[in-house]
């Protein structure tokens, strides 16, 4: 059984794929989705049927709803995704490789009648506003409802999708939660393969395939496998830049915008800092959002880049987000979310670690468990997220669904650091700034004080880059000569800590002076000092007012030993030796220079 009608699509490709997945998985019956309000809200009334869904106290928490994940499907899954290109020379030393049609015929097999006893429904998506150049279109496959609501959220899916799409080409993105029914047998609240995750890109054909999982960027194939890996496989082709950045307008006092992009790795700050609030001192500055986890940039007519952010809503961590780190987002998140792994209050609202300075005395825990304070237990998952619309965002930019996108003055880069590295500093042209950005590190985890192990996170896109890293940093380079009006480049670290293990910056609303400094940089009316990694601010060019902060604190938390730049080096130089011919000359030239 099918929804389809003519005035849906006449796409032949399109039709031809659903049919031969049709063949492939046995669903019991096939939906094409048109993204209403209507469909939105008959599919969240079957999830709370079925137990997915439960619906939060309509006075506390409108229209929004907590699912509960089994606990062996809580993130992404970074040793089960795979980059299938011809060669794995292509997909390079920092992804899983496999041969192309060794892994087709394996999800051949797993697909094989995977959505037995289940709706497959057909979710047509646009990544960026409807008909921009920038923007693409995606079709999931889906065999489950969750994925279909969050995509509601997170992209502009439905109808509108199909009629841009036309006869065109599109992404095909193939899920399923990989547990197919047998005839009579009672669904599971959370459906998904405990032991048998696959998150397979195949860059050339511009394909995903998704088995087993129904979390976050395993299940919403638009964010992380499209507009990352698949996305910047097309942009390498084509010239433009697919980034997990965050994208923030700054308006001056005097009502000067800037737009800025930033890269940092997951759970490093990107919602933070995408909806951050100018401190005490900075009243007559003004941010505003336009994206939180993705950015696609492409060079314009003018010469300028300019970015969008592909998505729709946002997908943040829960845990540590309240009014005081977080008020833009508490204040998005108030109605129509869905809310996975945090807490349920006994009235039938949300809670989590740190969204208010005492926990509540009685929490139903993000597995279903009664949970008290002194339980020893975390009540949210500390990947619990929030699936909000970015229009509920307060400080959403005017631009923020303009399908030109707004132009990028300047990316910064940071890592999760608490050793050695300060806390800006600019490159001196492009080439270097990438450079800079390429070799971030960050810490694993921020639990381990101090001694965290450090991996390299070029730009952020570690888990992300769909093609050979080395490849992607000369592409990078190539978009320098694209333009004589690009970016400009910082580094930057929130993270520094001193001997007690205690942050030297104050970080979330003060990184306001940072980006500040930032705007009066590219704009001409500091100049940077000579440090040695970059440009850094001198202490008098940072604005102060609100914030007690000495010239030796400042001094402190700029300061570079030159340990830290031999251990770079030396690091760096074991690091470069993996990519082989496909590192950038001029890689080892700036590390070279470096170690001297
Ligand atoms: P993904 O959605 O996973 O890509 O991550 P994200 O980059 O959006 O991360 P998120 O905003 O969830 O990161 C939150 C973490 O960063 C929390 O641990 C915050 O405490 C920490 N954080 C954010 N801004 C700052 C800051 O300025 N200083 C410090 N010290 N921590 C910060
Ligand atoms: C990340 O891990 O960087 C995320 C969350 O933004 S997920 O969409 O699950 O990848
Ligand atoms: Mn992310």
């Amino acid at each position: 059984m099918t929804n389809l009608s003519p005035e849906k699509t006449t796409n032949k490709k399109l039709i031809a794929w659903v049919n031969e997945m049709t063949e492939l998985c046995k669903p019991s019956d096939v939906y094409w989705c048109d993204g209403s309000q209507e469909e939105y809200d008959r599919l969240c009334g079957e999830l709370v049927e079925s137990g997915t869904f439960i619906a939060l106290n309509p006075e506390k928490r409108p229209n929004s709803f907590l699912s509960r994940s089994d606990p062996r499907d809580v993130a992404r899954v970074e040793d089960r995704t795979f980059i299938c290109s011809a060669t794995e020379e292509e997909a390079g030393p920092t992804n899983n490789w496999r041969e192309p049609n060794e892994m087709q015929a394996e999800l051949n097999g797993l697909f094989d009648g995977c959505m037995q006893g289940r709706t497959m429904y057909v979710a047509p998506f646009s990544m960026g506003p409807l008909g921009s150049d920038i923007a693409h279109i995606g079709v999931q496959i889906t065999d489950s409802a969750y994925a279909v609501v969050s995509m509601r959220i997170m992209t502009r899916m439905g109808q509108g999708a199909l009629d841009v799409l036309a006869d065109d080409e599109f992404v095909p993105c193939m899920h399923s939660v990989g547990a197919p029914l047998a005839e009579g047998e009672k669904d599971v609240i959370w459906p998904c393969n405990a032991d048998n995750k696959y998150i397979v890109h195949f860059p050339e054909d511009r394909s995903i395939w998704s088995y087993g999982s129904g979390y976050g960027g395993n299940a919403l194939l638009g964010k992380k496998c499209f507009a990352l890996r698949i996305a910047s496989a097309m942009a390498k082709d084509e010239g433009w830049l697919a980034e997990h950045m965050l994208i923030l307008g700054l308006t001056s006092p005097t009502g000067e915008k800037t737009y800025i992009t930033g890269a940092f790795p997951s759970a490093c700050g990107k919602t933070n800092l995408a909806m951050v609030i100018p401190p005490q001192g900075m009243e007559g500055w003004k941010a505003s959002t336009v994206g939180d986890d993705i950015a696609w940039i492409k060079p314009g007519d003018d010469g300028r880049f300019y970015a969008i952010n592909p998505e729709n809503g946002f997908f943040g961590v829960a845990p540590g987000t309240s009014y005081k780190s977080n008020p833009a987002a508490m204040d998005t998140i108030t109605k129509n979310c869905i809310f996975t792994n945090v807490a349920m209050t006994d009235d039938g609202d949300v809670w989590w670690e740190e969204m208010s300075d005492e926990a509540p005395a009685h929490l139903i825990d993000w597995q279903g468990n009664d949970w008290t304070p002194d339980c020893g237990r975390p009540a949210a998952h500390p990947n619990a997220r929030f699936t909000a619309p970015l229009e509920q965002c307060p400080s959403l930019d005017e631009k923020w669904d303009d399908p030109k996108g707004v132009p990028v003055s300047a990316m910064i880069f940071g890592g999760r650091l608490s050793n050695g590295f300060p806390l800006v500093y600019q490159s001196e042209n492009w080439e270097d700034g990438v450079y800079m950005a390429a070799t971030m590190g960050s810490e694993a985890t921020a639990a381990a004080e101090n001694q965290a192990a450090i991996r390299r996170d070029p730009m952020a896109m570690l888990p992300f880059c769909g093609y050979n890293m080395g490849k992607y940093w000369q592409h990078w380079l190539d978009m320098g000569n694209t333009s004589d009006k690009l970016p400009k480049i910082f580094r930057v670290n929130w993270f520094r800590k001193d001997e007690a293990g205690k942050f030297m910056w104050p970080g979330f609303g003060q990184n306001m002076r940072v980006l500040k400094w930032v705007v009066d940089s590219i704009n001409g009316r500091v100049e940077t000092e000579a440090g040695a990694l970059g440009g850094v601010p001198k202490y008098e060019d940072m604005y102060w007012d609100g914030l007690n902060f000495s010239t030796a604190d400042f001094d402190k938390l700029m300061d570079v030993q030159p340990e830290t730049l031999h251990r770079e080096a030396a690091e760096l130089k074991e690091y470069f030796v993996r990519f082989k011919d496909n590192l950038p000359a001029s890689f080892e030239t700036a590390r070279k220079k470096q170690e001297q």
